[in-house]
């Protein structure tokens, strides 16, 4: 059905504190939910503390810095069968006893072993368990630095059904309260980010987070999930990539938000299971937007963008100005992300996925502001300016003893030219861990994408920073007649170029960059919690860790592996 645009306000979903040193239990629930004014309620898979209060997206977790926090995750969806169909011919968690095996990870987040949320710790309803399931009590360590966080379902060869379904919520990490004595925070150069908060930051009802995503709709409401695969012979069900033609934020679909006129702080996060997302504003007056934080947390100078190019997982924290144009003004937000990204299809049409949202500047106060707050919270209209220095800048990391990981990334087909799955260095899910760093050494990643699209790579336990991209030549390389290991401009190198290293608002810290087709990519990862001290917790115990793209179908089927990080010295 063709739904009509920005009918529906945007919803806030409700937050919960977990930064009491009590522990909060969320449930996965099968629930309905209104997803527009003109859709039938869509049966959805979802969070929430109880069967009556879950939301998609889940609850928002308020957590601080340098607290420990504790959320069970209880699995209450007690289908015979994931929601959408399972492709059988690729691995998945495969429960004897049936139900929908589910199993949460934090994402972007510095977390032991067995609170990570590995695909294979997966449980059910029924209480049945995949191989390295430790328990549902998660602990949270909280020892990164404040940012948005965002927790989902990874269960294995299933995370696009069940991230699909509706199991997505978004995780805060609140900077430390000088003031509070529980607080172990030794993260204490973000001079601007202590008790009292920031005073040009934009607060409460004026820090928006929004997940924006995509889904398809039957007319009765119902998710269409194609169960029909585009590799008929080898893979009847899967779908290299999931494009719904309905853009949804927040849970609703194509929503308008008033504002008032002043500025705002919008945290985005693609949740998406495969469209990236270049977004622009309409209104050239409010142009251009400032960036100040990505993925990690605040970039250490503010930066001036007009396009922001957002792949699934990536987070991007922006300040938006709505004073500068008159009140009553309409503001949309358009997408022009090709699907797949970047040689597809281009978002151009206005009825479809051009459009993400709509603001309306209005002059009234739109929501309560609480007494007890008013006097913390700069509702006025009058922020202080953006600093121009926003944090203390990041120690430079030497790449002189660096080791390096070479990875290529390739899509194979069949032979009737269908696509079979996506590979990291020709490996699947099941075979021996060949990634072993070593705590506290420094690395380079590169990834060599030989695929024609651009994937999102993705990295657990740690926060990186992302080095370098270098062209090469493709036909040149299938041919084997130049060499990746002689560097530009030697003839025989594949490379076309030098190294470019990143624009000014990529230099911040990630947890998943963008591998661009064609070039290899660089990220510099420290085995060390992001300040570089020791993490609070053991990472060489467990069953360790994973990395893989993070478009959803990929995922699913073969680009991921595990990665187990080994003690120092040993
Ligand atoms: Cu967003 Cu492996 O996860
Ligand atoms: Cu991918």
């Amino acid at each position: 059905p063709i739904l009509e645009k920005f009918v529906d306000e945007l919803p806030i979903p409700k937050s919960i504190h977990i930064d009491n040193g009590t522990q909060l239990t969320l449930g996965a629930y099968k629930i309905t939910q209104k997803l527009h004014r003109d859709l039938p309620p869509t049966t959805l898979y979802a969070y929430g503390t109880s069967s009556r209060t879950a939301t998609y997206p889940g609850p928002t977790l308020l957590a601080q810095q340098g607290l420990e926090s504790y959320v069970r995750f209880e699995n209450h969806v007690d289908d015979e069968e994931p929601l959408f169909t399972v492709d059988r011919s690729i691995l998945w968690a495969n429960p004897k006893n049936g139900g929908v095996p589910l199993v949460t990870h934090l994402h972007g987040s510095e977390t032991e072993s067995a609170s990570d949320g590995n695909p294979d710790s997966w449980s059910t309803a029924k209480g049945e368990h995949g191989r390295t399931y430790v328990s549902q009590n998660h602990t949270y360590a909280n020892s990164q630095r404040p940012t948005l966080l965002w927790y989902h379902d990874h269960a294995f060869g299933i995370t696009r059904l069940n991230i699909l379904a509706g199991l997505v919520g978004f995780y805060v990490i609140m900077p430390p309260r000088r003031d509070d004595p529980r607080s172990t925070a030794t993260v204490l150069d973000d001079q601007r980010e202590k008790s009292p908060p920031a005073a040009w930051l934009p607060k409460e009802q004026f820090d928006v987070l929004l997940l924006i995503g995509d889904k398809q709709f039957f007319p009765n409401g119902s998710i269409n999930f194609p169960n029909v695969g585009d590799s008929p012979k080898t893979h009847p069900n899967w779908c290299s990539e999931y494009y719904g033609d309905t853009i949804l934020v927040n849970g609703k679909v194509w929503p308008y938000l008033k504002v008032q006129p002043r500025k705002y702080r919008f945290r985005l996060l693609n949740g998406a299971n495969a469209r990236f997302f270049e977004l622009t504003l309409s209104d050239p007056r409010i142009l251009p937007l400032t960036q100040i934080g990505t993925d990690g947390g605040l970039l250490e100078k503010p930066q001036l963008v007009s396009t922001i190019l957002i792949s699934p997982a990536e987070r991007v924290d922006l300040l938006i100005d709505f004073s500068l144009v008159p009140v009553g003004t309409e503001i949309f937000m358009n997408n022009s992300g090709a699907a797949p990204y970047p040689d597809g299809l281009p978002s151009l049409s206005p009825l479809g996925t051009k459009l993400v949202m709509k603001f309306i500047v209005v002059l009234e106060q739109q929501h309560e502001v609480d007494p007890a707050t008013a006097g913390h919270d700069n509702s006025t209209t009058a922020l202080p300016a953006i600093p121009s220095v926003l944090r203390k800048a990041d120690p430079l990391v030497s790449t002189k003893d660096a080791y390096w990981r070479t990875s290529n990334m390739t899509e194979t087909d069949d032979d009737l030219g269908y696509p079979v799955d996506d590979l990291l260095d020709n490996s699947i899910w099941t075979d021996p861990v060949t990634v072993k760093p070593v705590l506290g050494s420094t690395e380079v990643w590169e990834f060599i994408n030989l695929t024609p699209d651009a994937h999102p790579m993705h990295v657990h336990l740690i926060q990186f920073r992302f080095w370098n991209q270098q062209a090469f030549n493709l036909s040149l390389h299938l041919q084997g007649t130049c060499s990746f290991q002689r560097p530009f401009p030697d003839p025989s190198s594949c490379f076309t170029e030098e190294p470019q290293g990143p624009l000014p608002n990529q230099i911040g810290w990630k947890d998943t960059m963008l591998a661009w087709p064609g070039y290899v990519t660089r990220i510099l990862i420290k085995w060390t919690s992001q300040d570089g001290g020791p993490f609070p917790f053991d990472p060489t115990q467990g069953h360790g860790y994973i990395w893989h793209c993070h478009i959803s179908d990929h995922e699913d089927n073969d680009m991921m592996r595990p990665f187990q990080v080994q003690p120092a010295g040993g």
